[in-house]
């Protein structure tokens, strides 16, 4: 049996360390990740350097959640890294395994055709599609690849349709990962319905059945990964979540040329796009289909 004293000085010492301990968490924490404002560009509340940072693996995989009160920047070197070395797939270098080869435009209703004549043919350009679902039907970007030696990012949420896009062997970047609506990266509940994939909630704790938790990370994320911050032709169609995304990007440093976006599902629909849009410098084009084109002028 230890003498009370000895129990006090104990008491006290464990005392001093957690209140250290948590003092020190509480410092690190404040002063790596600022509270970003949504729709803010994530850059301007990361303003630490690598070596300032120091965040252990459970933290970090816990600030993937995107609960808060601390966030991870969308450029956040360790982000950038943990999304290089997780998340995304390089180009295949194999022969495509495409189910109708001969289907000479993947996007029939005239997205490809209509970029194309915005960027008078241009060769050897770069992509972003999201959703791009199984990376053949309805692609607005497989022809871009096929015929004018474009490369890309295809970006799809559905854990199903994913695993049928790797087998194409497209020629771009694929992550299967939705992209975030915050300037951090989130978790959030999904429906995988084909076609119609969509987030149904930022709460994943009332997952329902057939629904799916997916991780979403900020686009500018994904494209600092592999380095691409030049890109010709962007096309969202994710059911909702076009606008959310689009103010999460820092469009004065990604030069991004032309937009498609799908305006059907968005609140307030095809002046809430314009609006913003010119915001940014762009300029309304034309629709196809239920795609708004913006061009930066
Ligand atoms: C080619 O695609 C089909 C259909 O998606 C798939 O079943 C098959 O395994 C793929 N082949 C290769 C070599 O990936
Ligand atoms: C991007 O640049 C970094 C640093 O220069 C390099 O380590 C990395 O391999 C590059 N990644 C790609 C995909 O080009």
């Amino acid at each position: 049996m230890k003498s009370p004293a000895l129990r006090y000085i104990i008491l006290i010492n464990i005392g001093i360390v957690v209140l250290l301990a948590l003092f020190k968490y509480v410092l690190i924490e404040n002063a790596i990740f600022d509270n970003p404002l949504p729709g803010e560009p994530a850059s301007l509340y990361q303003q630490f350097t690598e070596d300032t940072i120091h965040v252990d693996h459970t933290e970090f995989e816990a600030l993937l959640d995107g609960r808060g009160p601390y966030y991870l920047a969308a450029d956040h070197p360790k982000l950038i890294q943990y999304v290089r070395d997780n998340v995304l797939i390089p180009p295949s270098t194999l022969p495509y395994n495409l189910t109708h080869p001969e289907t000479k435009n993947s996007s029939p209703e005239g997205q490809i055709k209509r970029a194309l004549s915005i960027l008078k043919n241009k060769k050897n350009g770069f992509f972003i599609e999201a959703g791009a679902l199984t990376g053949e039907f309805w692609s607005d970007s497989l022809s871009l690849e096929r015929f004018y030696d474009w490369t890309g990012l295809l970006v799809e949420a559905s854990p199903t349709s994913f695993k049928e896009l790797k087998t194409k062997n497209r020629k771009a970047w694929s992550a299967n990962c939705c992209l975030s609506p915050k300037p951090y990266p989130i978790k959030v509940t999904f429906d995988p319905s084909y076609a119609t994939g969509q987030i149904v909630d930022t709460d994943t704790s009332k997952v329902k059945s057939g629904q799916v938790v997916v991780q979403c990370f900020p686009l500018q994320t994904l494209l600092l990964a592999i380095n691409q911050t030049h890109v010709d032709y962007c096309s969202l169609d994710i059911q909702g979540s076009e606008m959310d995304v689009i103010k999460t990007l820092p469009l004065d440093t990604i030069d991004i040329k032309v937009f498609s976006i799908e305006h059907v599902l968005i609140i307030g629909g095809k002046p809430v796009i314009s609006g913003y849009m010119k915001t940014q410098g762009y300029t309304f084009h034309s629709t196809v289909n239920i795609d708004m084109f913006f061009v930066k002028h």
